[in-house]
């Protein structure tokens, strides 16, 4: 009979990713760009007369990586691109870790680290945050990790980390530290220029947030020329296809767009977390697009009675550390007053 037995042992306890199904609802669950389609992704899309789909595209995304380097004011080579920026921290856990290695990475945080690290032979190592969701610095340095990972601003906490804690846990170490800025776009406090200073320091980013285009799958790292060739030689070839390649070059050259979307998140924020906050849910800071919220009533009969009414949240009431707290996207005006008036009916 065919079980789990045959399975690569490393996985067999894994459960199949979070795969909602929708159904129209407003998706307030995934941080992705409520705003709709990037409009220079759409453009390019509308004409692809000169895609050669009968070949494969550049192995390595060559006509991307250049236009990032001239983006950022850095080379080609210290870009390395992939199929969503999960493509890349998979690719980081196999390029850095053996069977049995230690991976550092706090929690709560982004729950694909520790999935990644353990599908790979590795061991993940998950630090508690502080009650202010700030990261224990020397606990994570003393974690003997052979690769340490860090979202920031993080998910599903919303907020970013100190960066002088950042730069002591960078430079406390040898091994790779991976800064995961999948929505640095909100933040205006990056470090990718920092690649050039510290050899170990590799920033990953997404085309999945702020540049609205989570369904064309692309996601990128910036780091030292070395670690870029290391993971070269791991990562798939192809893993980029070209549509979507041709599609991050032209999202990259409208940066209106961009601006535009983190506006709104800043103007809107405030709106959405008073409202709550009105109906007694405690909102944690933000620096990202969406905001964690301990829910005033029990946290599935929220979320449910939230898609019974057409939007959808994420839940995460049901992790350590936060008990009965769930992460919604910021919307447009008129979404978040729906949010809101949905969540005043479940509340009452
Ligand atoms: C912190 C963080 N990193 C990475 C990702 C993955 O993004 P991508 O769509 O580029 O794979 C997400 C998506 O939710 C995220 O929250």
């Amino acid at each position: 009979m065919m079980d789990r037995r045959f399975m690569r042992e490393s996985a067999r306890n894994f459960k199949p990713y979070y795969s909602p199904t929708s159904d129209g609802s407003l998706r307030l669950d995934t941080n992705t760009n409520v705003l709709g389609p990037n409009p220079a992704a759409m453009d390019a899309l509308s004409d692809l007369s000169d895609a050669e789909i009968n070949q494969y595209p550049n192995t390595y995304s060559a006509d991307l990586r250049k236009v990032l380097a001239e983006f950022y004011g850095l080379d080609p080579n210290n870009f390395v691109t992939g199929s969503g920026s999960d493509e890349i921290l998979d690719v980081l856990f196999k390029t850095f870790t053996d069977k049995g290695d230690r991976a550092v990475m706090p929690f709560p945080s982004y729950s694909i680290y520790d999935y990644f690290s353990e599908l790979n032979g590795g061991v993940p190592v998950l630090i508690d945050l502080d009650e202010e969701f700030q990261l224990d610095v020397d606990s994570m340095l003393a974690a003997e990790g052979k690769i340490i990972i860090i979202p920031s601003p993080n998910n599903p906490t919303g907020n970013a980390f100190r960066r002088s804690d950042l730069v002591k846990i960078v430079e406390g170490t040898d091994v790779p530290v991976v800064i995961d800025e999948a929505y640095g776009e909100f933040h205006h406090e990056s470090f990718i220029p920092l690649v050039r200073k510290y050899e170990n320091l590799i920033v990953t980013r997404t085309f999945s947030k702020a540049y609205a285009m989570a369904g064309l799958r692309i996601g990128y790292c910036v780091c030292s020329p070395e670690i870029a060739d290391m993971m070269t030689c791991i990562r798939i070839p192809y893993s980029l296809n070209m549509v979507s390649e041709k599609a991050a070059i032209a999202a990259l050259r409208d940066q209106d767009f961009i601006r535009s979307s983190v506006d709104m998140v800043e103007k809107n924020m405030p709106m959405l977390v008073e409202g709550l906050e009105a109906l007694g849910f405690k909102c944690y800071p933000s620096n990202a697009n969406f905001v964690l919220a301990r829910s005033p009533i029990d946290h599935k009969e929220l979320v449910k009675g939230l898609k019974d009414r057409g939007i959808m949240i994420r839940d995460f009431g049901h992790r350590r550390l936060l008990e009965n707290c769930v992460r919604f996207t910021i919307g447009t005006d008129e979404m978040n007053i729906r949010v809101i008036e949905a969540c005043e009916e479940l509340t009452r």
